[in-house]
């Protein structure tokens, strides 16, 4: 991991690829040295991106101050801090089979699950996983449910071997709709906007769940939505199910959010309306946080540039949809004020979103002395020819973005901590307490889940660090929405 300003290199004889007819990368080898203003710009761009604990210990500070605020009332801060209507989390007891349907990104997933109680746990699950066409994406409401429906009617068609519905009973299924909704009750939510790059008509300010009921309908589905859910809100769900001190589920992926076990006498803005349980779930929506951010100008014409200006500034710093996007504009600048790419113009490396999370992450893992990995991506995403010390330098850039990204999480998490522990002494760091994660850039990108982790642990100190553990929850969202399906279905519970 290149952590300082490489200094700008003459690599003579390092070598740089060119397909060959087979597509076989043909090794050329060319001398060019990294142009000297590279060096300003990357150590500007360090400086700005810089986290040291201060500045993390604001992020956390201002997170748990948006959260009470968006607590108190509807509108009250950047954090909508939407109230889930789980009131109480899988206990281990649920029986039958559920269905869950998780949508949140350019895939969705539906999933089948035979649920066996105490003793037999999971008995068994099925799930298959579908991606969204692109057009979908930007179509109409009904073309996307439409969609949906079909794929869920296929999969349930398919059901045998362990799964049984008890006679009588209509198919249940938990919907976990991973994006920002005004939940109504546990089965109906209003769409408040698209995020993550959708941006499908017809949809906001409408029920999601209505809009997946009349789908169904249109497709002669017999089943019905029993849960609405978030992602986070799933996962927190199916974390508990296998661990009690689970108290704080967050997603890192394409975008990012966290909820987590919230009492209700500290939500003002549920004026009475408190369940018995004396505990619900939040979900924050922290994506739409932003106070105290160190931001570039890198961030703010991303942004500027994006479907949803001024929105979602959390999540287009520190999630999996934007950390590529962070770089390749920094990349186009450094070759076009900086030579960094010598005299090339790298035409492609202007065309948004091409280069990708996945990549840094494959740039970042690249151990060969001659960063090999490093120029097949550069020429591959963008057919740039480098010589070692661009790539040195596109390493440190990637970096920098992913250190940024991961500490910031790391101090989001360390917010939410810090408000429950400040609102009830020792339900935090007096026990141990499990935060479960989920999403691809928290599970593959090694070096970003390190500077979370790095982070945290800045944060708390040893001391406190030592009862708070930050698990893998993989997957768990599509069980835990058919777990709150079953625990929210409108039959008699066998449980
Ligand atoms: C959405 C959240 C979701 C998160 C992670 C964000 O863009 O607003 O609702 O939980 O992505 O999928």
């Amino acid at each position: 991991m290149l952590m300082a300003c490489s200094p700008p290199k003459m690599a003579l004889g390092s070598p740089s690829f060119r397909r060959s007819a087979s597509g076989m990368p043909r090794i050329r080898m060319f001398a060019r040295p990294v142009p000297v203003s590279v060096g300003p710009m990357l150590r500007e761009l360090k400086k700005e991106c810089d986290t040291p604990v201060p500045v993390l210990r604001r992020v956390a500070e201002a997170m748990a101050a948006d959260m009470r605020a968006g607590l108190a009332v509807d509108g009250g801060s950047d954090l909508k801090m939407i109230l889930s209507y789980v009131h109480s989390l899988p206990t281990g007891d649920e029986k039958g089979l559920f269905y869950a349907l998780d949508l949140g990104g350019t895939n969705f997933r539906v999933l089948r699950v035979q649920l066996g109680g105490k003793d037999d746990r999971v008995i068994a699950t099925e799930f298959e996983q579908v991606t969204i066409p692109q057009e979908l994406m930007f179509g109409t409401s009904e073309e996307l449910f439409d969609f949906i429906a079909l794929k869920l009617t296929n999969f349930a068609a398919n059901e045998g071997g362990k799964f049984h519905l008890s006679s009588g009973r209509m198919r249940e299924i938990g919907f976990t709709f991973s994006f920002p909704v005004r939940q109504t009750s546990i089965d109906s939510g209003i769409l408040i906007k698209w995020t993550k790059g959708f941006a499908v008509s017809g949809t906001a300010g409408k029920d999601v769940v209505a809009c997946l009921n009349e789908a169904m309908v249109r497709r002669g589905l017999d089943m019905r939505v029993s849960a609405l859910v978030n992602d986070t809100v799933g996962t927190l769900a199916g974390a508990r199910y296998w661990d009690d001190d689970v108290m704080v589920a967050v997603i890192l992926g394409t975008g990012t959010n966290a909820c987590y076990v919230e009492r209700t006498d500290a939500i003002p803005k549920l004026n009475g309306h408190a369940p018995s349980s004396g505990t619900t779930i939040i979900n924050t929506e922290w994506g739409a946080f932003s106070t105290g951010l160190p931001l570039t100008e890198f961030d703010r014409d991303m942004d500027a540039a994006s479907i949803n200006p001024g929105e979602q500034i959390y999540e287009k710093t520190i999630s999996g949809m934007y950390l590529g996007e962070i770089v390749r504009r920094v990349l186009v600048k450094m070759s076009k004020d900086g030579e960094l790419f010598g005299r090339q113009s790298p035409e492609k490396l202007h065309t948004p979103f091409t280069l990708r999370t996945p990549d840094l992450c494959k740039m970042q893992n690249d151990s060969s002395s001659d960063l090999l990995a490093v120029g097949a991506v550069l020429y591959d995403v963008a057919g740039i020819e480098s010589e070692v010390g661009a790539r040195e330098v596109v390493v440190d850039i990637c970096d920098t973005i992913a250190r940024r990204g991961g500490r910031l999480a790391g101090a989001g998490i360390v917010g939410i901590l810090q408000k429950m522990e400040e609102d009830s002494s020792g339900l935090i760091f007096g026990k141990r307490t499990v935060v479960a994660m989920d999403g691809g850039l928290y599970e593959n990108y090694t070096q970003y889940r390190d500077y979370l982790h790095e982070a945290v642990a800045d944060l708390l100190g040893p001391e406190l660090c030592r009862n708070v553990v930050i698990e893998h929850s993989k997957d768990g969202s599509g069980i835990g929405a058919a777990l709150l399906a079953a625990s929210n279905s409108k039959y008699d519970h066998d449980f």
